[in-house]
């Protein structure tokens, strides 16, 4: 049964630009859904007669937003890195521990040793979490085995993930996360193999195609062939973009129209620019800023370089093990400099065009209906309250979770 009427919405975030302001807010609002899709959207009060029939759904005079979109995550890992973490709050920098073997390497094994079925169980725990803080679609990315049998077991998992539980996962193929240590000496070689074999094993289980383009990673020359011949293969571009350094990969990004650079620290204003010629999405990611105590990258100038922003949790073991996407808006407004209207709108609309998905993120007529119902009266509360549990239900493709 995925046909409903929501009511009794006190304040109804659409993002229809139609509706004025950034988010369309409906006061009072109402939402018909017929399977699984949005029918009709509005005052109650205007609610078309015919609705009579579908199953009621109360919201309490609370309020009503689309369903998040998480549009960057590694949620598929074995093992964790607490160890790591606490030696880093003792003073030890991510990049020391990634040139002694740690860090994503130490995940890297941990995910090489365990089953397809203990990768799926402990990502299945993740997913339901993050259904909990409301988010409806989320990206997974591979990029913990670095050789072929374990990438395509991550994506096996990942497209498990997508048939069994009720959230749509979009797959990303990041074979080229770091340079595995077994290719220290020959990191042409390891750039061939993302470019043959990996690519052909793993693409066909992808979507999109992510590079770690970065000081500690891959070059932006090395970037440049990946996507390239990612692309080849029907797959589209993403970028872990100048987060440790300005490399130049924001720019790559936009050169070769990427959907997406993500992280951005370092960014420069020409590369925004180029970026909004070229409708390269920014997505930023403030829990790693706040999980790994660094400076946030400024959003407000990000936001006012004209660029579309997003929103992501980048959940991973390492630099932000981070579920909730209420609490990644609650830092991009307090810490980022973007509105509460902005960083909602980024977590749900951006995101979604982030993912080149224009069929959610907005709750307009014939949208995917993937609601989040709150124990709020408005969506100001998320920042405001940034320690509360403020999502009392999720609707996913019409059916209350
Ligand atoms: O997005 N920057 C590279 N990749 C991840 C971190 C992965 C890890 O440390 O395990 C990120 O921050
Ligand atoms: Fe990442």
């Amino acid at each position: 049964m995925n046909s409903l009427f929501v009511f009794n919405i006190g304040a109804l975030v659409t993002n229809d630009p139609g509706r004025g302001g950034l988010l369309g807010v409906v006061q009072e609002g109402a939402v018909a859904i017929i399977d699984g899709v949005i029918d009709w959207v509005g005052p109650e009060a205007d609610t078309p007669a015919d609705y009579g029939d579908l199953l009621r759904l109360d919201a309490g005079g609370a309020a009503v937003l689309p369903g998040f979109v998480d549009p960057h995550t590694h949620l598929v890992f074995a093992g964790d890195r607490s160890d790591e973490f606490a030696r880093r709050l003792r003073g030890e920098s991510y990049e020391e521990i990634l040139a002694a073997g740690g860090g994503i390497l130490s995940t890297v094994e941990a995910t090489r040793s365990a089953s397809e079925d203990e990768l799926y169980e402990a990502a299945t725990e993740r997913v339901w979490r993050m259904l909990a803080n409301g988010t409806t679609t989320v990206e997974v990315k591979s990029g913990y085995g670095l050789d072929v049998a374990t990438e395509e077991k991550m994506l096996r998992v990942v497209a498990r993930l997508e048939e069994s539980l009720p959230i749509d996962v979009v797959p990303t193929f990041l074979g080229a996360h770091v340079l595995p240590a077994e290719y220290r000496e020959d990191r042409n070689a390891y750039v061939e193999l993302v470019c043959g074999e990996m690519l052909d094993a793993c693409g066909p289980l992808a979507r999109f195609c992510d590079v770690f383009s970065d000081e500690a990673a891959f070059t932006v020359d090395e970037t440049r062939r990946i996507l390239e011949a990612a692309k080849e293969r029907g797959l589209d571009a993403r970028v872990h973009a100048d987060q440790l350094g300005r490399v130049g990969a924001a720019h790559l990004a936009a050169d070769l129209s990427a959907a997406s650079a993500d992280h951005l620290d370092h960014a420069t204003d020409e590369d925004l620019l180029t970026m909004r010629a070229a409708g390269t999405v920014a997505v930023l990611l403030p829990a790693v800023s706040f999980s790994m105590r660094l400076p946030y990258p400024d959003g407000r100038r990000v936001w006012d370089s004209g660029v579309t922003v997003a929103l992501a949790t980048d959940c991973n073991p390492g630099t932000a093990y981070v579920e909730s996407m209420p609490f990644v808006v609650a830092l991009a407004a307090l810490n980022m400099g973007l509105t509460p209207d902005e960083a909602v709108w980024a977590a749900t609309r951006g995101s979604a065009r982030s993912l080149k998905l224009d069929d959610r993120g907005h709750l307009v007529r014939d949208a995917v209906a993937d609601l989040v119902i709150l124990d709020a009266p408005t969506h100001l509360h998320i920042p405001y309250r940034p320690d509360a549990d403020l999502v009392a239900a999720v609707v996913k493709s019409g059916v209350v979770l």
